[in-house]
């Protein structure tokens, strides 16, 4: 018979990472006849899968979760509940517009704001709210067969025309009391498709019923397709009722790194020059989903590697395969020296998130001396960094803290990885000295 060993947990490991720890790390097995090890033909290979090191809870990752808060959002969200204030009167109706680019958290804004106010105030109304998405149902029929089916899934809606729909929608209003709020995302589909005609259907029908808001509407667009709105729909809604959402900036687009990391990973898998590469990779579209799944694809990278923690070169890796970002980048036509401080800066950014001017500087040397070449000054190494920084190879931060004599700077790579750089650098550069 086998013994059983007793194994301490490491308290600063979480519970769970550590018995996953333990599955990978002791792969013999019991059976009766004793320990043995586990058959190759076994499906070992999934063991990976869900094993937990880095990846907590993957809900968070999903692209329809919800977070319970959003981050830096406050102000637009104090303003729309401004704009949408009537729902939460007794017989008042709100009509609202959110524009912004994709990945400005229009859709999480409107949803998170129905979710608060339909929970805080339901002592005060019965507030509920369906949010259909254009793309798929972009056109009337198929808009009021959702909204249909929100109401009373067993609602036989084969055949029914929009008007007859729409009054199942009324009758079905007026009779549970309650107020609805419709969310039309995406809705330039279905303006595209089916024109404005089913918006002023929806808002006339409480036609007739003076004092009885059954129905709200907000309408969420892109930006750039704000010309299907303007005028007619507009001015309809009233101008003042558009809330328009700003890209994040890099330190939004970190901060969601920081949550998500917060609500999906194993904490101590991480740390915040990981969400900071993440945030740089996105920082270029400022698209809050891509840090998601850039966030996503670097702990299963990881997690794939049988590792418990991220490492830049994760990001670097997954960040590439973002289509949106730096093909591949142009290394050929910098100057040699210029290559020599690329080069300085991806043999450092192998093992860490960032590195210091400084440090630049002295592995720049080092490289130098390697090549049989005298090195330049500080201010030919200041030019060169700002010139790799311009073609968007590497990206910058200077510190808060000033360090002596002026501000450090630090520099990452977000998109791309050293490791291929620097190969091809190490055959550039000598060819392009020799010249
Ligand atoms: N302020 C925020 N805080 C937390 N998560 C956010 C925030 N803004 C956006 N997200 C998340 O980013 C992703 C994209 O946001 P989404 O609302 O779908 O953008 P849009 O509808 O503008 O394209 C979603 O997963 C969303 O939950
Ligand atoms: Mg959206």
């Amino acid at each position: 018979m086998g013994e059983w060993i007793s194994i301490r947990r490491n308290p600063l490991i979480p519970a769970r990472a550590w018995k996953n720890y333990l599955q990978h790390s002791f792969q013999w097995r019991m059976f009766n006849n004793g320990c043995r090890p586990p058959s190759s033909a076994m499906s070992n290979y999934l063991d990976r899968i869900g094993a937990g090191l880095i990846v907590d809870d993957a809900a968070p990752f999903n692209f329809d979760f919800l977070p319970p808060e959003l981050v830096m959002r406050d102000e637009e969200l104090a303003k729309f509940a401004t704009m949408m204030s009537a729902v939460v009167s007794q017989s008042g109706s709100s009509t609202a517009i959110v524009t912004g680019f994709v990945g400005t958290g229009k859709t999480a804004l409107v949803m998170r704001f129905c979710e608060d106010v339909s929970r805080r105030f339901r002592d005060r109304r019965k507030i509920r709210s369906v949010v259909v998405n254009c793309r798929n149902a972009s056109t009337k029929p198929e808009v009021l067969r959702n909204i249909v089916q929100f109401l009373d899934p067993r609602h036989p809606d084969r055949g029914l025309g929009s008007g007859e729909m729409l009054s199942s929608v009324r009758k079905m209003l007026r009779f549970s009391g309650e107020h609805l709020i419709i969310v039309l995302d995406e809705v330039d589909h279905l303006l595209r498709r089916s024109g404005d005609d089913i918006l002023y259907k929806l808002l006339r029908i409480d036609e007739g019923h003076k004092d009885h808001g059954t129905l709200s509407l907000i309408l969420i667009s892109q930006e750039q397709t704000l010309d299907f709105l303007e005028d007619a729909v507009i001015s309809r809604f009233g101008r003042t009722n558009q809330l328009r959402l700003k890209r994040y900036d890099e330190a939004g687009l970190m901060a969601i790194a920081r949550q998500r990391a917060g609500l999906g990973l194993v904490d101590g898998s991480y740390d915040d020059g990981i969400l900071r590469l993440v945030a740089q990779a996105a920082a270029d579209i400022s698209d809050a989903r891509v840090v998601i799944e850039l966030l996503e694809g670097a702990a299963k990278r990881a997690e794939l590697a049988g590792r418990s923690v991220i490492e830049p070169k994760d990001v670097q890796a997954v960040s590439n395969l973002q289509p949106t970002h730096l093909e591949g980048i142009e290394v050929d036509d910098l100057p040699p020296h210029c290559m020599m401080v690329l080069l300085a800066v991806c043999r450092r950014l192998k093992t860490v998130n960032e590195i210091a001017t400084g440090d630049v500087d002295s592995i720049y040397k080092v490289i130098c001396e390697e090549f049989g070449v005298g090195a330049k000054g500080h201010t030919t190494l200041w030019k060169h960094l700002k010139r790799l920084e311009d073609s968007g190879i590497l990206v910058a931060r200077s510190s808060t803290i000033s360090h002596g004599r002026g501000r450090t700077q630090f520099f990452s790579m977000p998109d791309a990885l050293p490791t291929n750089i620097e190969g091809r650098l190490e055959t550039l550069i000598p060819a392009r000295l020799r010249r």
